[in-house]
């Protein structure tokens, strides 16, 4: 009889497609990005990014007791620098009473058992939003990595669990987890960036930290030389294998939803965990088009997470978090 196999049978319940569900979410699949800034008393919303905020360290410390509450148990730490602590070689960022520094002691005060990852790029210190060091028309790599290297112990220092280099330096990884080791942090993590695109999605995100690159000292406001170029997907796995080749703990492929082809790649190819940065512009996207009534927002929502998911991210990273979670009962 035509025809031998009715795919629709599976599908005839909400009970059989239970079932048959390949696969879920749960909230150990997130981690939570929280932007800090200075002050007290302060929770300011981000115009590009509905919903979100930046938070003093007061604001920050009863967040992270509520997102436990919820089982989300991961955090991903930036911090807005005031304009005055920035220059060019990220002084700040290695201020043992620096904000970020302070943001770490104080998530793991309020909630000890919270995993703390932390941001090491020098954007938001950069007096021209560059990750790395500038010098006569260029981003300094080795300079960089250096600095880098300090500033991941100094995140090891004040709690951290895993530091989390998003600057696409070359050799960063290596660097980090040398100093890491000859500090004695042993057990301090990294989750590296390994595929992180020069994309035109970090908009949202750059108002929140106001960490927009400048076109100033010879270099455009791009992060082109750096940054992967959207249009490779073997450079990322060449880039992937070689940060697990030099002590990565978790790797990370950044944005999500228009890198799914690269995720799968990177899921078969290493056997290191998988994190998938779904970012700020994908965030503003949902929120912008959910607005206007054009998109429904929940549905949305929980289709690109389950994408991302089933593409190969054993993580995700994602301002949709506590939103996904509340869904997920
Ligand atoms: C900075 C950094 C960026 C993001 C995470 N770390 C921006 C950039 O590279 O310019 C973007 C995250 C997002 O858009 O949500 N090193």
């Amino acid at each position: 009889m035509f025809p031998n196999r009715r795919n629709r049978r599976l599908r005839s319940s909400a009970a059989l497609r239970a079932m048959v569900r390949e696969t879920s979410l749960s909230p150990e699949d997130f981690l939570v990005p929280l932007f800090v800034t200075e002050g007290k008393g302060i929770r300011e919303g981000i115009p590009s990014m509905p919903g979100y905020f930046r938070l003093s360290l007061d604001h920050l410390k009863n967040e992270v007791r509520e997102l436990w509450a919820m089982d989300l148990k991961a955090v991903l730490l930036f911090v807005k620098v005031p304009d005055n602590l920035k220059d060019n070689r990220g002084t700040e960022a290695l201020n043992p009473e620096g904000l970020m520094q302070r943001a770490i002691r104080a998530v793991k005060d309020a909630c000890p058992d919270m995993v703390v990852l932390t941001d090491v790029a020098l954007d938001p210190y950069s007096e021209f939003g560059h990750d790395g060091i500038v010098q006569d028309g260029r981003i300094l790599n080795d300079a960089t990595v250096e600095v880098l290297s300090a500033m991941g112990v100094s995140h090891a220092a004040a709690g951290a669990d895993l530091v989390a280099p998003s600057d696409m330096m070359d050799g960063r990884v290596r660097g980090i987890r040398e100093a890491l080791d000859q500090s004695g942090y042993t057990n301090t993590g990294i989750m590296s960036y390994s595929a992180k695109y020069a994309s035109a999605f970090y908009g949202p995100f750059r108002d929140a930290l106001d960490s927009a690159p400048v076109a100033e000292a010879g270099i455009p406001a791009d992060k082109k030389t750096y940054q992967m170029d959207p249009a490779n997907r073997r450079e990322a796995i060449r880039e992937t294998l070689m940060d697990v080749e030099e002590g990565a703990d978790i790797v990370m492929v950044k944005p999500g939803l228009c890198y799914l082809d690269v995720v799968r790649e990177i899921r078969n190819a290493v056997e290191l965990p998988v994190a998938v940065y779904q970012v700020s512009g994908e965030y503003a996207m949902v929120k912008a088009a959910a607005e206007r009534g054009w998109l429904d927002h929940d549905a949305v929502m929980m289709e690109q997470l389950l994408a991302i998911k089933r593409s190969g991210a054993d993580l995700i990273a994602s301002y949709f978090a506590r939103d996904a979670v509340k869904l997920l009962g």
